[in-house]
């Protein structure tokens, strides 16, 4: 083997092995850099004659050839080790099951609420929302409650550290009547000077608050108020629709109402509306299922509307007694606990 063959195989040997593109780029320098091996023996041409200057020369340049040609492979093997390790750190193994995202689904309540909304919906009522920080005028004076009654008590009601423009707590509404004042107040406005106005027919479900807790009842609950306000609107009515309005809810005729003397200040005369299934596991037993009156004369003065001409019911259930009933739930914690095991059975 001559000195050129062992040098172009010393370089092979050397680049095969250099374990990584650094060590790679050192080898070529001993090889071809400015005073590497080859470039050394391309300096030592200047002392040959022409003749073997040119021979040499020649053979020098093959052997310089094929060890860069050696070099690029190792570049080539290295870059490909690079990629491949590169590759294998980044792994995806797509036949992994994917993580699923969960469908969701409605709160057993709020479905309540929208199957309420639609049954009185098709009986011709607007749905309305208010506010749930409420003035101590829209919460109970303006529904006829005295200015001594319980409720105003911090005991029932609680109170939100703002007060409103009459120098009183404003508090969070412990019922959804004060919508009864926000929505005719606003729909005798839009009709003030008109000859006619059309009828009040209103529901307005949210949430409410109240201080109490156990199994059946929580500080943060809901009610759905109604409202019917037109020339000739009777007990008959309320009647007829609220009557209408259980026997599309349960989906069944199944079943007994009673209207019970009561007293709310806001209305007279006053009921409680108890029902009772004729079969089924809560066969024979009077539910309490919401409080409704004639609305009071001072009322509908409140609405900004003459008791002698505009006179109606009102009334106010639990959307979630409602759901406990329907669902065959006992304690109405467990809406609002948040736990998934429990609520997505309602899906
Ligand atoms: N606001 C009453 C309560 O929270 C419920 C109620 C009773 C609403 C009679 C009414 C009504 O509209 O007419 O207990």
């Amino acid at each position: 083997m001559n000195d050129l063959e062992q040098l172009v195989q010393g370089a092979v040997v050397e680049f095969d092995a250099a374990p990584s593109p650094a060590e790679l780029e050192n080898a070529k320098a001993r090889y071809l850099g400015r005073s590497g091996r080859v470039t050394e023996l391309l300096k030592g041409l200047a002392a040959l004659d022409a003749q073997a200057k040119k021979a040499r020369g020649a053979e020098i340049n093959q052997a310089k050839a094929r060890i860069e040609a050696a070099l690029n492979a190792s570049r080539e093997r290295l870059a490909e080790a690079e990629l491949a390790s590169q590759l294998q750190a980044e792994a995806l193994d797509v036949t992994l099951p994917g993580r699923r995202r969960g469908t969701g689904g409605l709160h057993p309540v709020s479905r309540t609420i929208e199957r309420i909304e639609a049954i009185f919906a098709s009986m011709g009522f607007d749905v309305a929302e208010g506010p749930e920080i409420e003035t101590d005028w829209m919460s109970f004076t303006a529904l006829n409650n005295p200015e001594n009654h319980p409720a105003r008590s911090m005991q029932d009601t609680f109170y939100v550290d703002v007060k409103d423009s009459e120098g009183r707590w404003l508090n969070l509404r412990p019922h959804t009547s004060p919508m009864q004042v926000r929505y005719a107040r606003a729909h005798a406005a839009k009709y003030a000077g008109a000859a006619t106005m059309p009828e009040i027919r209103v529901v307005a479900p949210g949430r409410t608050y109240r201080v109490d807790s156990d199994a059946t009842h929580s500080p943060m609950f809901h009610q759905c108020e109604g409202l019917w306000i037109g020339e000739n609107v009777s007990f008959k009515d309320l009647k007829f629709v609220f009557i209408e309005f259980i026997r599309q809810f349960f989906e069944t005729d199944d079943f007994d109402a009673r209207f019970r003397p009561s007293f709310f200040p806001f209305t007279e005369p006053s009921a409680e509306i108890d029902i009772a299934f004729r079969s089924g596991p809560l066969a024979g037993r009077w539910l309490e299922v919401a409080g409704s009156g004639q609305v009071h004369p001072n009322v509908v003065r409140n609405y900004g509307l003459d008791p002698e001409r505009h006179i109606g019911f009102a009334f106010g259930m639990g959307p979630d007694r409602l759901a406990m009933l329907r669902y065959g739930v006992s304690d109405l914690r467990q809406f609002f606990e948040g736990d998934l095991r429990f609520l997505t059975q309602f899906k």
